[in-house]
């Protein structure tokens, strides 16, 4: 019998919390350059990222440059923000497409790289959903964290109709990371711990936009918990290159419209992601992990 076979959907087949292998083996040239590039590279983002977080973090403008440029450091050379039905976007048409401060974007979750990605683009109020029904709102570390921890986003929760008028008030858009803990990029988890009374019920209705994110090669996920800097180890010494796409719909869901399962078929759709069964979500991605751990 398969190992983790009660962790695999059945409708689909998809096992959303193993991690993802890489299809070839590394060549002889990577093995000998990654790993003594990767052992300069890495304490200089780890400077990086202090950087960011002592000083970059608090100037405007400056600090989405600044992520863009430690993505590049990470190696992910390239990010192609698409949006549904759109082919090619004029500078001007991305300026009317992109989410307006106070707008929800709810997302798969993969990776560290996910919040750095949004964050990059334009400042952003990162979101989970709590255990009780809330929703918690986290910086980009924070948020980057959250994808290598195998426990709940631990914050005092508000409703997300204040989060909303904060943003809006300061001029940011929410990334709302629905499944709450990351997957392998295969699938989307349930959205059970999404409290949707609280979008019908907003006071001024919100918009809120579909998004996925995927990465090339698969590899940059994070389903297993990790340190942060055991992952960017990983990350550099694994490959030369990494690309993310992510697709945003265009047609924002709101009011009444919005339920787990409108929330779901919209972000599959504009990620072409599998949806995954109800018994999937961070209780059995805890169970898996043990199992994990014993039988390897
Ligand atoms: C970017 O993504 C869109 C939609 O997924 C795709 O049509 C387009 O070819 C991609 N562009 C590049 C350069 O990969
Ligand atoms: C959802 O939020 C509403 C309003 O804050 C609250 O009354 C309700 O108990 C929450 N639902 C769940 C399932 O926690
Ligand atoms: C670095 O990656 C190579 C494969 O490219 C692997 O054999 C090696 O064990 C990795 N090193 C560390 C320290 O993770």
């Amino acid at each position: 019998m398969e190992k983790f076979s009660k962790f695999r959907d059945g409708a689909t087949g998809v096992a959303p919390f193993l991690p993802v292998k890489h299809t070839q083996a590394p060549s002889a040239l990577s093995k000998v350059v990654l790993a003594p590039l990767a052992v300069v590279s890495w304490p200089l983002l780890v400077v990086y990222f202090f950087a960011y977080f002592l000083l970059f973090q608090w100037i405007p403008f400056v600090s989405t440059w600044y992520l863009q440029f430690i993505l590049k450091s990470l190696r992910l050379l390239y990010i192609n923000f698409s949006y549904e039905g759109e082919k090619r976007v004029s500078a001007r048409r991305c300026q009317q497409l992109r989410a307006k401060p106070g707008d929800v974007i709810i997302s798969n979750f993969v990776s560290p790289l996910d919040a750095i990605v949004f964050a990059a683009r334009q400042p952003t109020t990162f979101v989970f959903p709590t255990t009780d029904g809330q929703f918690a709102t986290a910086g980009v570390l924070a948020a980057a964290s959250q994808a290598l921890s195998s426990q709940a986003f631990s914050a005092k929760g508000k409703d997300i109709s204040s989060i909303a008028s904060k943003a809006k008030s300061q001029g940011t858009v929410i990334v709302l990371f629905v499944e709450g803990t990351a997957s392998n990029g295969r699938g989307l988890l349930t959205l059970k711990d999404v409290n949707v009374t609280q979008f019908n019920e907003a006071k001024s209705p919100l918009n809120v936009f579909p998004a996925a994110v995927r990465y090339t090669p698969g590899t940059a996920a994070s389903p297993l918990p990790q340190t942060s800097m055991g992952y960017l180890w990983r990350l550099l010494n694994e490959s030369w290159w990494y690309m993310c796409s992510v697709r945003v719909g265009s047609e924002p869901l709101r009011g009444e419209g919005i339920t787990a399962e409108s929330m779901t078929r919209a972000i599959c759709t504009v990620g072409r992601l599998r949806q995954l069964g109800d018994e999937l979500d961070l209780e059995a991605k805890q169970e898996f992990l043990k199992a994990y751990k014993e039988k390897r």
